[in-house]
Order: C-alpha cells, then sequence, then structure tokens
C-alpha cells in the first residue's frame, strides 16, 4: 500500500479522497507533495473499486496556496523549467484520468492551487474560495498548465487580465466567468461533489473515459472531432454499449461493468 507524507488519502464508497495536507502552509505545493499527487491518482486509477476522486485541501483556508515559494530559491533556468514540466506531467495525468476527478475548492486556490482546480475534470467552489494567477507577483508566470488552461476555460480576454493583473476572483466571479461548475456552502462542498460522481457512477465507465478523452482533445482544430469519431467507434466495441441498449430496450436499469 502507498504511503503519503502530505497527502490523506482513503477511500470511501468507490471514492478516493485525495487532501492536501499541509495546512500550516495553506497545503502550498512543495516537490514531495506534487510527487504523491500524481502516486494518489495512479491508485485511483489502479484500483478496480475507485469510480472516481475528489481533490481537496486540509483545514478551512485553503485549497492550496500555490506552488510551495520557498522551493524556488536559487533556482536556475533549467531546474526551473524541470519543475514545471514535473507539474505540468502530473497535473496532465489527472486531466487525462479516465475516471471522474473533481476539485473541491475550499478556500485559496492561488497559483498552482487554481492550475491544480483546472487539470481536474470538475471544480466545485465553496463560497469563501479565492482563484488566481499571483505569479507575476513574484516575477513568474503560472508554470503548471496555467496560461493554457485558464485560456481555454474562460477565455482569452479574462485569462490575460487575471494573468497580468494577480487580481483574485471569488466563488461567484468563478462561476460567472465559467471557471467552476457550482459555488456551493462550505458545509455542503464535499457532499455536492459526492452527488455529482454518485450520477456519473450510473452511466458506463467505458463510455465516461471515452468522454473525458474526447472532450479533453477539444482544441479548436479538426483534431478534436477525429479524437470523437475514434472514441464513438471504440463504444461499439464494448459490452457496456450491448448492456446499455439492452437496458433501454427493456426498460431496466443498465448493469455497467466498464468493459
Ligand atoms: N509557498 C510557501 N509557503 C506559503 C505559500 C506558498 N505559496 N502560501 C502560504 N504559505 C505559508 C506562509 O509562508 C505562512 O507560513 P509561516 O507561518 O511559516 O510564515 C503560512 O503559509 C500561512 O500563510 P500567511 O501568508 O501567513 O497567511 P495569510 O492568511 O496572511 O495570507 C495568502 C494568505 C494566500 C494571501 C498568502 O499566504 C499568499 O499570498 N501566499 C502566496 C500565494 C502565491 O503567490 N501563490 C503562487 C505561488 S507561485
Amino acid at each position: 500500500m502507498t504511503t503519503y507524507q502530505n497527502l490523506k488519502v482513503e477511500a470511501l464508497d468507490g471514492v478516493l479522497f485525495i487532501t492536501i495536507n499541509r495546512p500550516d502552509k495553506l497545503n502550498a505545493l512543495n516537490r514531495l507533495t506534487v510527487q504523491e499527487i500524481g502516486m494518489a491518482i495512479k491508485q485511483g486509477k489502479e484500483d478496480v473499486t475507485v469510480f472516481g476522486m475528489i481533490i481537496t485541501g486540509e483545514g478551512q483556508k485553503a485549497f492550496v496556496a500555490g506552488a510551495d515559494i520557498k522551493e524556488f530559491i536559487g533556482l536556475s533556468g533549467d531546474q526551473g523549467k524541470e519543475m514545471a514540466k514535473a507539474g505540468q506531467d502530473v497535473f496532465q495525468s489527472i486531466e487525462d484520468c479516465p475516471k471522474p476527478v473533481i476539485a473541491a475548492v475550499n478556500g485559496f486556490a492561488l497559483g498552482g492551487g487554481c492550475e491544480l482546480a483546472m487539470a481536474c475534470h470538475l471544480r466545485i467552489a465553496s463560497e469563501n474560495a479565492q482563484f488566481g494567477q499571483p505569479e507575476v507577483n513574484l516575477g513568474l508566470i503560472p508554470g503548471y498548465g496555467g496560461t493554457q488552461r485558464l485560456v481555454r476555460y474562460i477565455g482569452k480576454t479574462k485569462a490575460m487580465e487575471l494573468t497580468l493583473t494577480a487580481e483574485r476572483i471569488n466563488a461567484q466571479q468563478a462561476l460567472q466567468l465559467g471557471l467552476v461548475n457550482y459555488a456551493v456552502g462550505p458545509d455542503t462542498l464535499i457532499a455536492k461533489c459526492v452527488e455529482i460522481l454518485n450520477l456519473i457512477k450510473t452511466k458506463s465507465p467505458f463510455a465516461i473515459a471515452a468522454a473525458i478523452h474526447a472532450v479533453n482533445a477539444y482544441d479548436g482544430t479538426q483534431k478534436g472531432f477525429e479524437t470523437e469519431l475514434k472514441e464513438f467507434g471504440k463504444c461499439f466495441t464494448s459490452e457496456d454499449i450491448k448492456e446499455g441498449i439492452n437496458a433501454f430496450l427493456e426498460k431496466r436499469k443498465a448493469n455497467f461493468t466498464g468493459r
């Protein structure tokens, strides 16, 4: 069994809860934490009893307040690039995960925290959440995919503004901009995430993985449509599609296996 230093990882009723556990540092992402997030996602992906994951931060104050600024001290250009590459790879593994991953944003989601939330398939914000890319305050830019995913989610106009001004936005603003799916009270944050996962659980896991892959392939070019074709075709090779169609015809609930 994998052990973690900076995360709490526990499975409950098929949901893997991944809690970043450095509350005295507002859950800032040091290298080890980033690496452990990658390990936890792999654990959830490989565990057949897990159908979805929720990433959140320990404590009342922060989801994640960014990359650990102390680890930036004295880095060369190459070392900075290497650090960003390690983060980008782990965050890409979240986005590419065939099982749904939801960010339960329970406070500050700044810098790498906003980038971590954006790498998840869905984002639910607590009303006390604050989002931002404050890197330019430090003489830096977002490096864990933030310059790209923010544009994807809220468009270039607002993404450029938030990245250049380092201004924070609250949960309602994030909702209006389309950065998050829902904004809910702090007490109902996890329940809302579980409710969404339980809804997804009733669908074909084979189709869910295909849908994640196809939607992720959107890049504004023809390539996304080609991925959709491939994934659509692949669904016809599954047992799930037979079960889904039979269940519809027999007027009963489908019993999907994910095969
Ligand atoms: N990296 C390392 N440590 C961090 C951190 C980060 N990104 N964010 C917070 N911390 C640490 C603080 O250094 C402090 O540690 P200390 O008690 O050992 O001094 C602790 O977390 C609490 O933070 P503090 O700043 O005292 O809390 P606050 O409520 O006054 O302010 C924030 C909260 C989020 C506004 C502030 O911590 C902040 O601006 N953090 C950096 C955000 C950022 O720039 N992120 C992008 C990094 S690329």
